[in-house]
């Protein structure tokens, strides 16, 4: 009995060792996991969130994007910024896809903005010899039509490679699909005064490549700037700074011209995805506000035909550079 009880002692202590060992292991382990468990959530969601907002700059697909946004110097971990203008790659911007997409024809909603910009200009005091800015062309040239009589020099500004070279083959002759945009601005006379402004375009209008971020200030006497400020970034820092430099870039009292998406989500161009900060008529009033007077701001809602999903409508600004 004696011997047994021994036995059975010599039995059990290592037992009773090695399981305490493992379920101290096994507490300290879930302690652990306790005490962290938030920061690991934490950080997969950060993760998480990072990898949704560069998977939704391409196409399934499409080639992989660079990566857009990320955590911003300064801030506390865990907050992702906004991607901005440099993490798109605006050399890929698909120009015959947007050229077929926005300006094959004419859309009611071009022709609202086209009348209100002509009649802008139109009534505007001649400047002579002036120098017209259009900031951030791509394959648009109706804004740079709306500037022809004022001008002597057309400068169109833009950052894309392939839109330069779409610019630089297009403004020798201008294609067809243009001559509606044309006709609707010589209602009034002063465009009529033009004569061929295929010609007139050509010789006045110029390409030069190069960012908004960079432009020189008090440079041009009369510009336009359609669908750029709000089209080029996620950040509204980069919208408010896009916009303010274009007028700056306009000498005091220059009239100028500016078309907004409202409320835009992006937008597809061919397989890639471009970004958008979500702007009203009261922010780009407040902004323009600040370095601009004479303005007048005009929404043009959806007529059923939507150019695409994700926008609200569209909002024009005319208005001179500088506060009177
Ligand atoms: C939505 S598109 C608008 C094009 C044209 N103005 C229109 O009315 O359809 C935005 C344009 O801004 C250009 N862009 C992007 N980043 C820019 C930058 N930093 N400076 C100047 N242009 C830029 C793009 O290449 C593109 O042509």
């Amino acid at each position: 009995m004696g011997s047994k009880f021994v036995s059975h002692v010599s039995w059990v202590c290592p037992w009773l060792v090695r399981t305490g060992r493992t379920l101290a292991t096994y507490s300290v382990l879930g302690l652990f996991i306790a005490g962290y468990s938030d920061s690991i959530i934490e950080v997969h969601l950060v993760c998480k969130s990072q990898r949704d907002r560069v998977d939704s700059h391409r196409r399934p697909d499409a080639r992989p994007a660079d990566p857009g946004g990320g955590e911003a110097p300064g801030r506390p971990a865990g907050v992702v910024a906004p991607p901005r203008n440099a993490d798109f790659p605006w050399d890929e911007f698909d120009t015959t896809a947007y050229l077929r997409h926005n300006y094959q024809t004419l859309r009611s909603d071009d022709q609202q903005i086209l009348e209100l910009v002509r009649d802008f200009f139109a009534d505007s005091l001649p400047v002579g010899g002036a120098k017209g800015l259009d900031l951030g062309s791509g394959p648009n040239l109706y804004p740079a039509l709306a500037m022809l009589p004022l001008c002597d020099e057309i400068t169109l500004f833009e950052l894309s490679n392939s839109n330069v070279a779409w610019l630089e083959g297009e403004v020798p002759n201008y294609r067809h699909t243009w001559d509606p945009f044309w006709q609707l601005l010589c209602e009034r006379p002063r465009y009529r005064a033009v004569g061929n402004p295929r010609q007139e375009l050509a010789r006045r209008a110029s390409v030069e490549s190069g960012s908004v971020f960079e432009l020189p200030e008090d440079r041009w006497d009369v510009g336009t700037m359609f669908f750029v400020a709000e089209s080029i970034s996620e950040c509204p820092d980069e919208f408010d700074e896009a916009l303010r430099r274009f007028v700056g870039a306009l000498r005091a009292g220059s009239p100028f011209a500016a078309a907004f998406m409202e409320n835009s989500a992006g937008y597809d161009v061919g397989r890639r995805r471009f970004p958008a900060v979500a702007v009203t008529e009261d922010i780009v009033r407040s902004i323009l506000e600040a370095t601009a007077s004479d303005l007048r701001l005009e929404r043009i809602g959806i007529e059923g035909d939507a150019l695409r999903d994700g926008y609200t409508g569209m909002i024009v600004a005319c208005g001179h550079a500088g506060i009177a």
